[in-house]
């Protein structure tokens, strides 16, 4: 996907921050424009915010771009947080964390007043779980039983741990992802998030529902701004 509508969505969304803001920063390569954007308007408007990295990799960006950071347990609530997704439903509902980040971010968006999402318009389906696998966080120690247990549940086709270069992929909290793939996908997105968030060794699903308030679709035209009215 062109690099032009990532750069639309995340520097339109830099817009909305306001001065004196406590920022959720996401992790991803859509949101790492808005991260850009943001630095530029410290820099060019003297804007100033307090920033809470979802990832070490985010936390590193805005670090080296000069964004004040500050730590998740030295604020109540977060004024915005902006952050990418890999699938979004018209109730506005997500799955995230193919970054594999999910956890943090999912702490910081519920912190959020205002949880942004950048996304580029092929995200954009009808139901969920029918481009994108669903990550789900768990401890290492019993994976292999989590990943049995989450394999009984209805629907899943397909379901391993991620990997990267060869080895299983470790989140910034010490865990494994495993990768959930539905045959016709997500039937009932708030059921199924009930079923795996109770499983034992899951310490959270990348299912984010009624949590996003905004969500800035982009193609290389412009963007469209949808918004929840309730959550
Ligand atoms: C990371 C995420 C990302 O926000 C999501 O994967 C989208 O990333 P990108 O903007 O690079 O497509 O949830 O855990």
């Amino acid at each position: 996907v062109g690099e032009a509508e990532k750069r639309i969505a995340g520097e339109y969304a830099a817009r909305l921050v306001k001065d004196g803001d406590h920022v959720g920063l996401g992790t991803g390569s859509t949101v790492k424009y808005a991260i850009e954007g943001i630095a530029r308007r410290i820099s060019l408007e003297g804007l100033k915010i307090s920033g809470v990295a979802t990832s070490t990799r985010t936390e590193e960006l805005a670090g080296s771009l000069g964004i004040t950071l500050i730590d998740i347990d030295d604020v109540e609530k977060l004024d915005i947080a902006i952050d990418g997704a890999d699938e979004i439903n018209p109730s506005l509902d997500l799955i995230k964390g193919l970054g594999g980040a999910l956890f943090r971010e999912k702490v910081v968006a519920s912190l959020a007043e205002r949880f942004v999402i950048v996304a580029e318009q092929s995200k954009y389906v009808e139901k969920l779980g029918t481009r994108s696998p669903l990550p789900v966080e768990v401890a290492r120690f019993g994976s292999v039983q989590a990943l049995h247990r989450l394999s009984s549940i209805e629907g899943v086709q397909k379901i391993d741990f991620r990997r990267k270069d060869g080895k299983p992929f470790i989140t910034d909290n010490g865990n494994y992802v495993i990768d959930l793939w539905f045959k016709d996908g997500i039937e009932n997105p708030a059921k199924l998030r009930e079923k795996i968030e109770s499983t034992l060794g899951v310490l959270t699903s990348g299912l984010f529902l009624g949590m996003a308030t905004e969500v800035v679709l982009s193609d290389t035209q412009g963007v469209r701004v949808l918004e929840r009215s309730e959550r």
